[in-house]
């Protein structure tokens, strides 16, 4: 591999690295008087359909930090919305006819890409175009059950009670569901890299709900569906865990270059379980970025020490940054991951 090749894609294939890679979930956000300026201006939804503003939205934060990746400026019901399902953002996503029956499913239609959401691709194109070359971009997609969710809820929910209530009633037409949105993503990332995406990352957020044996048995096996159907692709699959912390061994059987995983998991821990094979993405309490500048010194130090010496890390946050954070609580995470993992 050549010296120039990006420190992002070298971690995530686990080679040694200049410094350590770092950036945010959700950099491209509220926290950002930028992007507040922008929404101010348009919709959510219409930001993800315009490509110019999803390029200039994914840019804010790249021009302010030095961040090592950059992720493209979208939402993992995108893609839904391309299926034939209507949904608001509010901010969370909202649909009125909440995913129900075998008919409803059945009805969902299988995506295509570049008819369903074609500015998905414009805007990864762009965004490429404008970014630096030491800068790859993420594409990404939501986890089927994390979908699912937010499908059989129809709205945002702590417990998200309904949706799992029902894969438990109705496992086949669950099930049924889950393999269709599978199917559906596989060819929704596979569109993203070939318009220039170089990293893929799936969203777990809400399978860390389920117990162990129905993670293994309702979350795990679509994900592994996806992650095998990407095998060809060429590009480092990353794959975020939320709360995932009791299903590392399942998870060890995927082929995902790289393992997300929020602060409720010790990296090292995650580490043992998951094997030399697998980077770790993570995992800084969102919290964190509230305490004082010499405070965060010692909360990433703890974060670095738990993961342990070794090639194989990026640096983020655990989930997504909150929009009250102050900006300048970026710059001097990312500055000093680099200052105190520069080789
Ligand atoms: O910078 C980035 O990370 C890229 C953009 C991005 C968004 N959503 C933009 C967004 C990404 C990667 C996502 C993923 C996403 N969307 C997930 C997985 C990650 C996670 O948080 O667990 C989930 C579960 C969703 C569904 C979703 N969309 C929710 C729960 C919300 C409300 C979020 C909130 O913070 O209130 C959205 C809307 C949304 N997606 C916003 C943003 C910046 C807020 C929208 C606004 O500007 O009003």
């Amino acid at each position: 591999m050549t010296n120039d090749e990006p420190v992002f894609l070298a971690a995530c294939r686990g080679k040694p690295v200049s410094h350590m890679p770092v950036w945010v979930m959700r950099q491209a956000g509220r926290y950002l008087p930028e992007y507040r300026a922008v929404r101010a201006k348009v919709g959510f939804t219409e930001l993800t359909r315009s490509p110019e503003l999803a390029c200039e939205v994914t840019l804010q934060p790249i021009r302010r930090f030095a961040l090592d990746a950059s992720i493209i400026f979208s939402d993992i019901m995108v893609p839904i919305e391309g299926m034939g399902v209507a949904l608001e953002y509010a901010p969370g996503p909202v649909i009125a006819e909440p995913v129900r029956t075998l008919k409803q499913v059945e009805a969902l239609r299988p995506i295509v890409p570049e008819r369903d959401v074609p500015f998905v691709m414009e805007a990864i194109k762009l965004t490429r175009a404008g970014l630096p070359k030491h800068v790859p971009l993420i594409g990404f997609a939501g986890s089927p059950f994390t979908l699912f969710s937010y499908l059989v809820a129809g709205k945002p929910s702590k417990e998200f009670s309904v949706p799992r209530a029902f894969a438990q009633a109705e496992p086949e037409i669950s099930a049924r569901l889950m393999e269709k949105l599978a199917d559906a993503m596989i060819v929704y990332l596979k569109a993203q890299a070939n318009a220039g995406a170089q990293a893929l990352m799936l969203f777990e957020s809400w399978g860390g709900l389920l117990g162990p044996n129905d993670y293994a048995r309702i979350a795990l096996p679509p994900v592994k569906r996806i992650i095998d159907g990407l095998k060809d692709v060429g590009v480092p699959l990353i794959y975020f865990a939320n709360q995932c912390g009791g299903n590392l061994a399942s998870i060890a059987t995927l082929n995902a270059d790289v393992i997300g995983l929020d602060w409720r998991t010790s990296l090292g821990a995650a580490r043992k379980v998951l094997g030399p094979g697998k980077a770790v993405q993570g995992n800084l309490d969102p919290a964190h970025l509230f305490s004082s500048p010499e405070n965060l010194k010692k909360r990433v130090d703890e974060v670095l020490a738990d993961a342990g010496p070794g090639p194989g890390h990026i640096f983020n946050l655990g989930h997504g940054i909150w929009p009250e954070t102050d900006p300048d609580s970026v710059a001097r995470l990312v500055d000093y991951v680099h200052e105190r993992t520069r080789a």
